[in-house]
């Protein structure tokens, strides 16, 4: 098969949070027999595969990715015939289907876990997992000083029945996420495993959950103080040369069976030419482009962050993976209302509220801008309808541990994963039947729900999926990107093929060269309004 008809390279990819996607059992979790539903709703949108996050037996600590067994769908979600048919039903709509893998770590409710706890100190058992000896005269302090991601210790200490203290284990996540030991070759064969299961079942791919922290530094020295747990200044535990090995060895598991399954690599590794290590050809196919994603409202920044993406992809033979929304940020049609447009943190009613008509000016121009660019996409639900963050979101409702963690200092996650609203008219907005939700929907959900945008011309959604088709039948995803510079420091401007593409990032209107308009993110008139996207067919 030659590399252009590989699937994965101009793919646009949907993520559904099965939780908050669609409710079919009524108890307001979204399921996976309420995705299978919904499944002739994204055909219509236009895209080409799903990537479900997690699905699988887990005390929900962390929405899923706290898990208590890879190879069992979680009774919240269905069972695993559920996912059988899910995955069966998208393939005969031609819709490829991507799963979760959480290697990094496991929940601590995982029978490995237990085990290992059981088994003691020495163990076999306890070497699946990060267990050190304290330091201080008792053991009472943490072996290091490494931080949870989601704020405080990133050690937890073992007690025993009497009370006393025993050793420490690492989660650089929750403490019910205990971090695996990847120098372990069961761990190691463990995950063979795993990966076999899914694709017997028949999966397309994985999305590789914390892909740059499975290998520590040896040693495990203390991080330093300026170690930003997911940001540039990247500590012992991240992206550390070994990893690479693992996803080689991967590629060989996927490579045993046919079609093209991919493994995408959640990585957060600013640095674009560690991140292109990830996708050479014997390792992962993709790569969340999240220097694109964190990227403010400026366009030198785009410039720069699409121009060196494109450069250390193509040195090794990979497409770039863009993407501007997922379960972890802001939704772009808030951040990008926001006075600092590169924050994606979550925010609480008591913080500063975002421009949302602006958000969803610029939030519209982005992803036409990022639809343009030659390589995959990922969306996240919800995107299509313009949706913002709940920003408001009650804070008794939080369920996020960052919120916890954080002693209350960061609201977290929970304002971007609240249940879609399908119908404004329904109870729930038509997330689930009996009206209920796990948290509940701004009302600005309500003039946004799918049924008041399917097939209306210029709604988001409609906009969502004509880009979707205009991408596919000039084939912009397999295109390659050509800079226009006439157009001043404000515009993002570039040709595609036979598309030209401008994006006003700017403070003025800027006047439009000749060319069909094939596409715009709003009304334009011989003028490119500020914070608006265009797609010119080249005359
Ligand atoms: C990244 C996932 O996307 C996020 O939701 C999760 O909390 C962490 N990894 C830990 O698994």
């Amino acid at each position: 098969m030659s590399n252009l008809q590989q699937w994965w390279r101009n793919a646009v990819i949907y993520q559904i949070y099965p939780r908050s996607f669609a409710d079919a059992s009524g108890d307001g979790y979204g399921d996976l027999p309420g995705a299978i539903e919904r499944l002739p709703y994204l055909v219509k949108l236009g895209v080409d595969a799903i990537w479900l996050s997690p699905f699988y037996l887990s005390p929900m600590a962390d929405g899923g990715y706290d898990v208590a067994d890879y190879m069992q769908v979680d009774p919240l979600f269905g069972d695993t015939a559920d996912a059988y048919r899910l995955i069966e039903r998208s393939h005969a709509l031609g819709v490829k289907v991507v799963v979760d893998l959480v290697p990094n770590h496991t929940s601590d409710e995982h029978e490995w876990f237990k085990a290992a706890v059981a088994a003691g100190p020495g163990s076999p058992e306890r070497d699946m997992y990060m267990f050190s000896d304290g330091r201080g005269t008792d053991g009472e302090l943490p072996p290091n000083n490494w931080s949870s991601v989601f704020g405080s210790t990133g050690w937890t200490r073992l007690v025993r029945p009497d009370g006393t203290g025993e050793q420490w284990y690492l989660h650089l996540f929750d403490s019910k996420q205990p971090d695996l030991n990847w120098d372990n070759e069961r761990v190691r064969s463990a995950f063979d495993d795993v990966l076999r299961f899914w694709l017997d079942a028949g999966v397309d791919g994985f999305r590789v959950d914390v892909a740059h922290g499975l290998v520590k530094e040896s040693g495990l020295p203390d991080q330093l103080e300026a170690t930003e747990l997911l940001g540039s200044n990247m500590g012992p535990m991240w992206d550390q040369d070994g990893v690479h090995e693992i996803y080689r060895r991967w590629h060989n598991v996927l490579d045993e069976y046919d079609g093209d399954r991919a493994l995408t690599a959640e990585a957060w590794v600013p640095d674009l030419d560690r991140l292109a290590l990830y996708v050479r050809p014997n390792e992962m196919q993709q790569a969340f482009n999240f220097e694109f994603l964190t990227a403010p409202w400026d366009a030198p920044t785009y410039r720069k962050v699409i121009a060196a993406s494109l450069a250390a992809n193509d040195s090794v033979g990979a497409p770039t993976t863009w993407v501007l929304s997922n379960h972890d940020v802001m939704r772009h049609a808030s951040r990008l209302g926001r006075a600092d447009t590169a924050d994606r943190s979550g925010a609480g009613a008591e913080d500063a509220q975002p421009d949302s008509a602006l958000g969803l000016r610029r939030a519209r121009a982005a992803t036409l801008m990022m639809l343009a660019l030659p390589g995959s996409a990922y969306l996240y639900q919800g995107e299509e309808l313009g949706l913002p963050e709940h920003t408001t979101l009650p804070h008794e409702f939080r369920q996020d541990p960052v919120w916890e963690r954080s002693n209350h200092e960061l609201a977290g996650r929970d304002g971007c994963r609240v249940p879609m609203p399908w119908v404004a008219d329904a109870p729930a907005m038509g997330f689930s039947p009996t009206g209920e939700a796990w948290l509940p929907q701004p009302e600005a959900y309500c003039a946004l729900a799918a049924d008041q945008q399917v097939d209306v011309p210029d709604s988001t959604w409609s906009l969502y999926r004509d880009s979707l088709a205009t991408r596919k039948s000039h084939a912009l995803g397999d295109g390659s990107l050509t800079w226009i510079d006439r157009f001043g420091d404000d515009v993002v401007a570039f040709t595609n093929g036979d598309v030209t593409v401008l994006a006003n990032v700017g403070g003025s209107p800027v006047t439009l060269p000749d060319g069909e308009i094939l596409l715009s993110s709003m009304d334009v008139d011989g003028e490119l309004p500020t914070d608006a996207t265009v797609w010119l067919k080249r005359s």
